[in-house]
């Protein structure tokens, strides 16, 4: 860990964030020893909370996200000492020479922006005009990163003007995430999938993050932002890109990113016949999950009656490079569905022929990887069926993660969070990165409502509407479930 000092800053300090993904993830660095000697955590928001107001927040808020088994009273008090509150009103006080009094002049600053982005651009001014902005300082900017080009552009530009690119973390969290964080030795540490990794030997690709969690108390951020702009722009797209991009030169910042720039660039714009045939948008309805009955969404607080927002999304992408000549990338996330499943699937062609008249034939090969909660590589294969004829049946050549590495893992948070201490920049996102998902993203947002269709209705605990289940079988493919 660095020499300096650090000084922790997050906007937002009273927010759902903060208190249920961020304290966690750094007490869990402070336990583990990963933060500088001498750290300071403040976290600033417009309630009027003393310091011991705020530590009782955080008891009540943070604690129980915070796993049995990792808790440690004496960590847990010493996590404490380093916190400290200020109320801070980031649209009307004139500056923020109250932070500045309470920050070491010599310190490594992170500020870490939890807030809407709508409040990143004052933000940024008003740390650099109360000269809290050096170059040691550091900016960790949340998803969503605006709501289309312009506003990701503009916001970039505003936080650009006083931090340098390198001093900017992007956070997508599912770059933090260990089995997404495995992908690229999947790929590059093998030597056996690389000639395969292209067509015509991969017919297929499928990416599906399903959730079975509904919008809970979110939906006055929700339902402005649906499931397009709340998943696919970022999380989707960048496991696309690790799956699609060409082997990196190295690991560092630029190396990968530039990669995975190519992809995003590399999307096949979709005109508004793509988005009417190639895209399908759902919304959950009263259902169950397992045996808890549910209400729709329409029904949970805050949504509007008129409300058109998706919370599901299919879709079937072209990466438009040799590699991925004609191989179609299917997209799936949704909330309410059946079950909480994040996956990747690669399918393979079919033998040229079959030698075995008598057996099913046509089943592919296929890689599964299970990212989360199961973790997991299964590699389907074709084998005999014991017995006098020569009848071919599918297994799985399964790879447990969690039982080859029992060790624990760090949450995405966590690893994240201890990257921006230590200036790593591989696992963020780049500026034209982003902008280049938004180019993808923005037109076919925008087709939906030239198109004004109602999003499909899917009853919650299920795949999610046929119209995604129709997507695949018009090419001939089904979603692995
Ligand atoms: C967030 C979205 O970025 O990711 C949420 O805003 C979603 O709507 C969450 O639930 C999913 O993350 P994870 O790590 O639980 O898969």
């Amino acid at each position: 860990t660095s020499a300096l000092p650090l000084d922790m800053m997050i906007f937002g300090g009273t927010g759902d964030l903060a208190a249920r993904k961020l304290l966690p993830a750094l007490y869990m660095a402070h336990l583990h020893g990963n933060l500088p000697q001498k750290t300071s955590i403040v976290a600033l928001g417009r309630q009027a909370y003393s310091r011991n107001d705020y530590i009782e927040f955080v008891e009540n808020m943070s604690r129980p996200f915070i796993g049995k088994m990792n808790f440690d009273e004496s960590a847990w008090a010493g996590f404490l000492g380093l916190l400290d509150y200020l109320c801070v009103d980031v649209i009307n006080d004139p500056d923020f020479t109250s932070l500045a009094r309470v920050s070491d002049a010599g310190a490594e600053r992170v500020f870490y922006l939890a807030t809407a982005p709508t409040l990143f651009t004052t933000i940024c001014d008003k740390l650099a005009a109360s000269g809290l902005v050096d170059a040691n300082s550091r900016v960790v900017l949340e998803k969503p990163l605006g709501r289309d080009s312009a506003s990701a552009a503009a916001i970039n530009d505003a936080v650009g003007r006083h931090f340098k690119e390198e001093q900017i973390y992007r956070i997508d969290h599912y770059l933090g995430k260990e089995t997404v964080q495995n992908l690229m030795v999947l790929r590059f540490g093998n030597s056996i999938f690389e000639p395969l990794w292209r067509a015509p030997t991969i017919s297929s690709v499928q990416i599906t993050v399903a959730e079975t969690v509904g919008v809970g108390s979110r939906a006055g951020f929700y339902d402005s932002t649906g499931a397009m702009r709340d998943m696919v722009q970022n999380h989707l797209l960048q496991l696309l890109c690790i799956i699609a991009m060409e082997p990196p030169v190295s690991l560092s910042p630029d190396a990968v990113r530039d990669e995975k720039l190519k992809v995003l660039r590399s999307l096949r714009k979709m005109s508004m016949a793509d988005i009417a045939r190639d895209t399908v948008r759902g919304r959950y309805g009263r259902g169950a999950i397992g045996a808890e009955e549910v209400i729709g969404y329409l029904d949970e607080a805050d949504v509007p009656e008129a409300s058109s927002t998706e919370t599901f999304v299919a879709l079937r992408a072209h990466v438009d490079t040799w590699r991925w000549a004609n191989v179609p990338f299917y997209l799936r996330t949704g909330k309410r569905m059946h079950k909480h499943s994040s996956r990747i699937v690669i399918e393979f062609t079919n033998p040229p022929f079959s030698i075995f008249p008598d057996s099913h034939g046509g089943i592919a090969n296929r890689l599964v990887i299970e990212l989360q909660p199961e973790e997991a590589i299964r590699f389907q294969i074709m084998s005999k069926q014991p017995g006098s004829g020569m009848q071919m049946h599918p297994v799985e050549l399964n790879l447990d993660l969690q039982s080859a590495f029992p060790q624990r893992r760090a949450e995405a948070y966590e690893r994240l969070l201890i990257d921006v201490v230590r200036g790593r920049l591989t696992h963020f996102m780049r500026r034209d990165e982003l902008e280049a998902a938004w180019d993808w993203v923005e037109p076919i947002i925008d087709g939906w409502s030239v198109l004004g269709e109602r999003p499909h209705a899917y009853a919650a605990g299920t795949c999610g509407p046929s119209a995604a289940a129709a997507l695949l079988a018009r090419d001939g493919f089904a979603w692995t479930e």
